[in-house]
């Protein structure tokens, strides 16, 4: 239990934790590239443990070393090449983790034996026929032990056949799935997505040696991503940028908490993953991008934020994508703004770790906002904040966005399980009162 209290203000400089989409995929192509992969800045919270430790059950060396300087410690992977993964002699567990499923399915559907996946109650309750169907057309059979869609599942792995594939949502896991099943197929895999989400695989595939095409649909958010396979995928150096997600906590709370000013340094920046920077901007928050440069394929930057006055705006489209985890604490900006904030084509959020929209609505409800249901976002409209116990129910960016929020409330909030942040951002609490 966690109680939340206003602060005075937020004030000093933050490296935030390595970005977790990121740092699994370091570890899944590090696992099936030839030779080593060494990975500095990578997250050590348990959703990015569950992937390591998946690799290890199928024969993958990873080991740790201790770096003297804070953030200093580097990940070594000593990959066994895209068919060398052993056959694990247990279940695979990945815990709480949807891309950890998601992107290892791809590779299973390429190796040449059975495997069986699970994870904890929130991932059993999540929809995996979104990656069964394309892997099915790929030729490749899962099954669900319930038949019902969700884990515990089967992956027969073997051969897998080259598919063009129109995904009806925006979803960089089930593209990454499918683009990694690709690297074992005959032809070119095609997949289609209605707007550009998260390229962190297709970026660090070709930092592999991986060969892959974009191309855009003139006048259409739709994109497709080409995957050739028949590469040799090669040990690499990956720096880890801080993860733009865990950055949009602290950013809000410098935002609402009156007087500060905060930076925070080597923040990815991504342009699929930025549009927490686009939708502060049109709400009329002080925020600053310096310092813009590449790390590898990704693009990170120092980030200023100051306290703000901020109006309500509208999200939605292809927006979406670029900031759907940020949507939680996007709400409790939206629930201190001037006006109102629209949030529509989000229903996605709907299958996250938690029913993420219904969550939010609860909350700032339970914290006195008047927020509107609909049926793939809500209207929210701007009050003042009452504490007010809140429980996250497990799910990791409910109870930091919830913990915020609980920064300029009036009152007492009480966050019923905070320990749920160690899946995304162990040190929050930690790193959030350090700035005061
Ligand atoms: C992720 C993709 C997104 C995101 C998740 C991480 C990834 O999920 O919500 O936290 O690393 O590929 P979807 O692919 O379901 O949109």
């Amino acid at each position: 239990m966690k109680k939340i209290e206003q602060l005075p203000s937020l004030r000093g400089t933050l490296t935030v934790p390595g970005d977790k989409s990121i740092s699994h995929r370091s570890v899944m192509l590090g696992s099936i590239a030839e030779g080593d992969t060494r990975v500095r800045g990578f997250l050590k919270s348990d959703d990015c443990l569950a992937t390591i430790r998946c690799f290890r059950d199928m024969g993958v060396e990873i080991e740790e070393i201790k770096g003297n300087e804070p953030g200093g410690d580097v990940l070594v992977i000593h990959g066994r090449g895209l068919r060398g993964l052993r056959e694990p002699e247990g279940v695979l567990d990945a815990m709480n983790s949807g891309t950890t499923v998601r992107l290892l399915s791809g590779i299973l559907a390429g190796q040449p034996f059975v495997s069986r996946i699970t994870g904890d109650e929130s991932l059993r309750r999540r929809p995996m026929d979104r990656i069964i169907r394309p892997l099915s057309y790929m030729g490749v059979m899962c099954a669900t032990e319930k038949g019902n869609g969700r884990l515990p599942m089967s992956v027969f792995g073997g051969d897998v056949h080259a598919i063009r594939y129109e995904s009806p949502i925006a979803s960089a896991q089930v593209k990454s799935c499918v683009l990694l099943a690709g690297l074992y197929a005959d032809e070119p895999t095609f997949f289609t997505e209605p707007a550009l989400s998260r390229n962190h695989t297709e970026l660090m595939l070709s930092t592999f040696g991986g060969n892959l095409k974009v191309r855009k649909k003139p006048q259409s958010a739709s994109v497709t991503t080409i995957l050739y396979p028949g590469t040799i995928l090669t040990g690499q150096e990956i720096c880890v940028p801080g993860d733009i997600s865990s950055a949009a906590f602290y950013m809000a709370a410098a935002l609402l908490i009156p007087d500060s000013e905060i930076t925070l340094t080597h923040v990815g920046i991504n342009e699929t993953r930025d549009g927490i920077l686009r939708v502060i901007r049109a709400m009329g928050g002080d925020i600053r991008t310096e310092n813009v440069r590449m790390e590898g394929r990704e693009a990170v930057a120092d980030i200023t934020v100051r306290a703000s006055e901020l109006t309500g705006t509208e999200i939605g489209g292809p927006l979406i994508p670029t900031l759907i985890d940020e949507i939680p604490v996007i709400a409790v900006l939206a629930a201190c703004a001037k006006g109102t904030t629209v949030i529509r084509d989000a229903a996605e959020l709907k299958v996250k770790e938690t029913d993420r929209l219904s969550g939010i609505i609860d909350n700032l409800r339970l914290m006195g906002i008047r927020v509107e249901e609909t049926e793939d976002g809500m209207i929210i409209r701007g009050g003042r904040l009452k504490g007010a116990v809140i429980d996250p129910k497990g799910d990791h960016r409910m109870a930091m966005a919830f913990s915020v929020a609980g920064l300029i409330s009036e009152g007492v909030t009480t966050i019923t399980d905070e320990t749920c942040v160690s899946i995304s951002c162990p040190a929050f609490y930690d790193d959030l009162y350090a700035l005061t």
